[in-house]
């Protein structure tokens, strides 16, 4: 039977640090609000304690500023989409607790959603602009997730590739604070990159075999260079600051970037997305769009479905929803929540 009606979903999301509530109609935004926590600048990364006590804060705020920006009355929603997993096992507790409890509120269905597929779906929000087209290998690059996805359909997608180590957010992270950068650093890395010469300096690219990651060796190596040009050169930080972020960024491009070609010869396919927070990256971005001039067909988020949002948990929300995959109230957020990993035979 044909639906006159737009299905209207909540979104919720607490995975990390950011309290998201967003509204969808069908796959078009009504509002995406997002309240991102300031409370662990000081502290130089996440305070999951801290987190979990400003979702509680934010929590009804964000929610209750969703809904009057997409005008719709909560007694309209079909669903309730939240965060599942992975992430923080407090944040996740706060965002699920408050999805159940509004959904049961209203005799809502409630649907669990993978933050990372959120991540990889948040690609098909209409946002006016080309959605890409099934199959489709998206690079998931985060603070806490690097991985090839292979999508071939909302609900159907599995892991190619992924890190052994770190994420390369966190390299990005954990190389800032090293040269004294603020948290989060990715941003601060990339502002500084654009004022640097990407070739002065030179950091090893690891040899993983098959489409893994590694990230923890590029970290190192960026430590010794500091300790290197520090016994020189008292000032080398400051003086070559940009001229480092830009090297380093440089490195963590061209290794995210070999793989995903690696990827797309192996699987035969050319069209290719980019999702999570460090596809915000401006130097990611220009090399990723160049793609397109070798034949590739390339998909780049709206900047506010890059970092952590709750449009991406509603928009999967959605796709679930479509497929009657709901659940009950009895399941418990999990802080570890892989996507299937594909078997490989090379
Ligand atoms: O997806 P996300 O918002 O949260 C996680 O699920 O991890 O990603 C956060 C990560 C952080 O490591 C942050 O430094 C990085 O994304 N990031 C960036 C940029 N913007 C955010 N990294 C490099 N360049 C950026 N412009
Ligand atoms: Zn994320």
């Amino acid at each position: 039977m044909e639906r006159t009606q737009p299905i209207y979903i909540l979104g919720i999301e607490t995975s990390c640090d950011d309290t998201g509530a967003a509204v969808l109609a069908g796959d078009k935004l009504l509002a995406n609000i997002v309240a991102s926590q300031d409370v662990h600048r000081k502290w130089g990364g996440v305070v999951p304690e801290l987190a979990s006590r400003t979702h509680q804060q934010n929590m009804v705020p964000v929610v209750d500023a969703a809904l009057h920006e997409a005008k719709i009355d909560k007694a309209a929603l079909h669903a309730v989409a939240y965060t599942r997993g992975p992430g923080l096992p407090g944040s996740l507790l706060v965002g699920s607790a408050f999805a159940k409890g509004f959904a049961a509120a209203l005799n809502l269905p409630l649907i669990g959603v993978n933050h990372m597929e959120g991540h990889v779906l948040a690609h098909l929000i209409d946002s006016g602009k080309p959605r890409p087209e099934f199959p489709f290998l998206c690079l998931t690059v985060s603070g806490g997730h690097t991985q090839i996805v292979l999508v071939e359909a909302p609900l159907r997608m599995t892991v190619l590739g992924e890190t052994t180590d770190d994420a390369v957010g966190e390299a990005f992270d954990k190389s800032a604070k090293l040269l004294g950068l603020p948290y989060p650093g990715g941003p601060w890395v990339d502002r500084l990159a654009a004022e640097g010469n990407p070739e002065a300096f030179r950091f090893p690219k690891p040899k993983v075999p098959g489409l893994d990651f590694s990230f923890s060796g590029i970290k190192t190596a960026f430590m010794l260079k500091l300790k290197d040009g520090q016994s020189e050169q008292s000032d080398f930080i400051e003086n070559r600051k940009a001229d480092l972020c830009a090297s380093l960024q440089k490195t963590l491009i061209e290794i995210l970037l070999e793989k995903l070609m690696q990827a797309s010869q192996e699987y035969g396919i050319k069209t290719l997305a980019l999702a999570g927070g460090v596809s915000a990256n401006s130097g990611l971005r220009t090399a990723f769009e160049s793609l397109s001039k070798k034949g590739y067909r390339v998909f780049i988020p709206p900047f506010a479905f890059c970092t952590d949002n709750a449009a991406m948990i509603a928009i999967a929300g959605f796709y679930a929803f479509l497929e009657g995959k709901t659940e009950d109230l009895g399941q418990a957020p999990q802080a570890r929540m892989p996507i299937a990993r594909a078997n490989r035979t090379t």
